[in-house]
């Protein structure tokens, strides 16, 4: 008893992982304040690396750079606290007023991945323990135990000493908690509390016994206390499901712990954010992003050859956390330092990912870094100035997406991304999927995008959104791989259904409950009745096989063989005839439900087949492509907002390519000429009818 009631602040934050926060209404901008630019571009600004005598100039060239804002002060912890309880902020005081001279907006973002050789010193117990037992220790970041309370004491502190000190700074417009916060601890602290956790969640260790069907190899626990906190291994579908639940909640109450000890002392314009990443999957994001006003991710291109429609894909789900517009706190001046071959991109790239990140959502474009320090272990990663103080080739194009965005700012201000179709990501799904694939190949990051890819190049717009958002306001939703379905979930996708939309479930969907068991009916489990058809057997397939039908083609990887158990259900594809179980038998079958639809696609189709079904939808939902016929090379996107719609065409190519405007768009910038748009070039336009 005493052991829980100690545990209770935290148990009762991790406690449950609460319903999704309503969307917020379109049109929006990511910053609040009316008087400051819409869109923000600037950059990551380490002070603290380099002599006073050198602010100015770097101040300078990042106002020749075009730049209206830096970011600045994470991981900055022993500078500011250079030992317990004796802060100096003097240094800050003075970079801050030099950024406020020179006209920058800055975000601050709070210094607690990198905690000061002090702290870690004195107090051990606040490093993380890694899976097989290994202490951390300094020199590294994000070192520090999660679940630790001291750490979260001393995160709090420093996290409100900066906020009683600039909170109400003019030139202070946000703030962002932490830096990329991800990894798990297995520390003592951290074990007690996923106790506390699953007390929390199941009440009595007889329903966790239940809920996760211990009776299998000796599972069976008689205490929450014999549980194991195991993120890999082989352990219990239903534990492994838990413990992602657990890193939410702990690392939601982490972020949570600082924004409540700095939302009362900062002007209530400014943001509260934390920097995420690419496709992570350390915990929820739509959780984590509850409480924070506004998104914010940092999106490289490691190999330095964007796949943009897949990049794409990941941008909408960062605007999908919160359902609006979000900042890209961190991007690439050119390369990273972090993968074997760390390729810079390509003349003209870094404009066109900028341009993409806008056309998606964002009211921000920050690059990482400014100048790259003498030392540190990221030496190599491209920055903007070079070790020399001076620009970098990459420079030029840079100021040239800042003159862009400056340009277009009032413009893009109050304007969103317009999209007719939603496709619902569920962490839930991905992490069941990933730790259970059945087929080394059914990766659910690849299976969404295959999904998503031909989708949103044919309707040129797509919101990636929770399964628990409100879909009322979309035409067509795509669940690629809801494997884990929630009853909740069911009744709304049903309600949506019902009420006139097109849903389009994908293979393995509604397989398994929220504790991660198989539910008593086959997929697509809960919605099998309004279905008309369910699956009776699924196949790991090691060589392709051939659909044929109204949707003829190709599928490979895995196969699901669906039988229709009601009069009106359509069978739009049959597996060929290869001598196996498969067939002759339906691949893919469709329901009409009043004027709305419900459509299961039981097998992993291949791009051609998946765009022939992908056209069949959008048709079915009556959904047309502002620009029909673009040239692939082509991302095409519109914003709107504010009595205003705004036309974004970006040309990945390496060629110019014409376009065909639609009726009445008027050029409003970018590289436009005589109908085309240039090689890696950029176009906005705008479009009548800003009601919209
Ligand atoms: C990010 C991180 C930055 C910097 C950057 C380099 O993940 O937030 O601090 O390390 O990577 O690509």
């Amino acid at each position: 008893m005493t052991r829980w009631a100690g545990l209770a602040l935290i148990a009762a934050a991790l406690a449950a992982l609460p319903a999704q926060a309503q969307p917020v209404p379109f049109p929006q901008r990511a910053t609040a304040y009316p008087d400051r630019p819409a869109i923000a571009v600037g950059v990551a600004w380490y002070p603290e690396q380099w002599p006073e005598a050198r602010w100015d100039t770097d101040l300078k060239m990042m106002r020749e750079t075009g730049f209206n804002t830096v970011r600045i002060g994470e991981f900055a912890w022993s500078r500011m606290e250079p030992s317990e309880g004796k802060f100096d902020f003097a240094w800050m005081d003075r970079a801050i007023a030099a950024a406020q001279k020179h006209g920058f907006m800055v975000v601050i973002g709070t210094p607690t991945a990198a905690p000061p050789a002090w702290l870690t010193q004195k107090y051990p117990d606040t490093l993380r323990i890694d899976e097989n037992g290994v202490r951390a220790g300094h020199g590294g970041r994000r070192h520090f135990s999660f679940a630790s309370k001291r750490y979260r004491d001393f995160s709090r502190r420093i996290a409100a000493e900066m906020a009683k000190r600039y909170g109400k700074h003019p030139a202070v417009v946000g703030w962002q908690i932490d830096n990329e916060v991800g990894p798990p601890s297995w520390d003592p602290e951290s074990i007690a509390a996923w106790h506390a956790f699953l007390k929390q969640r199941y009440g009595t260790i007889d329903e966790l016994n239940r809920r996760w069907t211990t009776q299998y190899w000796s599972q069976f626990y008689n205490d929450f206390d014999q549980v194991p906190l195991r993120q890999t291994g082989q352990q219990n579908p239903g534990l492994l499901l838990d413990f992602r639940h657990f890193t939410t909640a702990t690392w939601t109450d982490f972020v949570q712990t600082q924004v409540k000890a700095i939302r009362p002392l900062i002007d209530s314009k400014a943001f509260i954010t934390t920097n995420t990443m690419f496709w992570n999957a350390g915990f929820d994001h739509f959780v984590m992003h509850r409480d924070l006003d506004i998104a914010s991710w940092d999106n490289y291109i490691p190999d330095g050859r964007p796949d943009w429609v897949a990049n794409g894909a990941n941008h909408d789900l960062v605007r999908g956390y919160k359902q609006r517009n979000f900042w890209l706190m961190e991007t690439q001046p050119g390369r990273v330092d972090w993968v074997p071959v760390n390729k810079a991109l390509d003349p003209g790239q870094v404009r066109e990912m900028a341009w993409q990140a806008v056309a998606h959502g964002a009211d921000a474009v920050l690059y990482w870094q400014w100048r790259p320090a003498a030392n540190g272990q990221e030496t190599y990663h491209g920055a903007i100035l070079g070790q020399d103080g001076k620009p970098n080739p990459i420079q030029p194009e840079i100021a040239r997406v800042s003159t862009d965005l400056t340009t277009a700012a009032p413009l893009l201000a109050d304007t969103a991304p317009v999209a007719d179709v939603a496709m619902l990501y569920s962490y839930d799904s991905r992490w069941a999927i990933d730790m259970q694939r059945h087929h080394r190949d059914f990766d659910p990051i690849k299976a969404f995008i295959d999904f998503y890819r031909p989708i949103r190049v044919q309707s040129q717009g797509v919101h990636v959104v929770s399964p628990e958002a409100d879909l009322s306001r979309y035409r067509l939703v795509v669940a690629p791989n809801l494997m884990v379905m929630t009853q909740k979930e069911a009744t709304a996708l049903e309600t949506y259904v019902r009420g006139g939309g097109h849903l389009v479930l994908g293979p393995r969907s509604g397989m398994r409950d929220d504790a991660n068991a198989l539910y008593p009916v086959t997929q697509p489990g809960p919605l099998a009745d309004l279905l008309g058809a369910n699956v009776a057997q699924y196949y790991a397939l090691d060589e392709g096989v051939s659909v044929t039908g109204e949707i003829a083609g190709k599928v490979s990887i895995w196969a699901e063989e669906l039988v229709p158990t009601a009069a009106n259900v359509r069978t739009i594809a049959r597996y060929g005839d290869k001598g196996g179980w498969l067939d002759g038998k339906p691949a893919i079958v469709t329901r009409k439900v009043g004027a709305g639809s419900i459509t299961y696609v039981g097998a992993w189709l291949d791009a051609a087949t998946m765009s022939k079904l992908a056209e069949s939808l959008l048709a079915q939902a009556n959904i047309a492509p502002l620009i029909p016929g673009a040239h692939p090379d082509f991302e095409i996107a519109e914003r709107a907002g504010g009595g205003k719609r705004v036309l974004i065409a970006i040309n990945h190519g390496k060629e110019a390519h014409a376009l065909a405007l639609p009726p009445g768009a008027k050029p409003a910038g970018g590289d436009w000429a005589n109908g085309e748009v240039a090689a890696h070039g950029v176009a906005w336009f705008t479009l009548p009818g800003g009601a919209k």
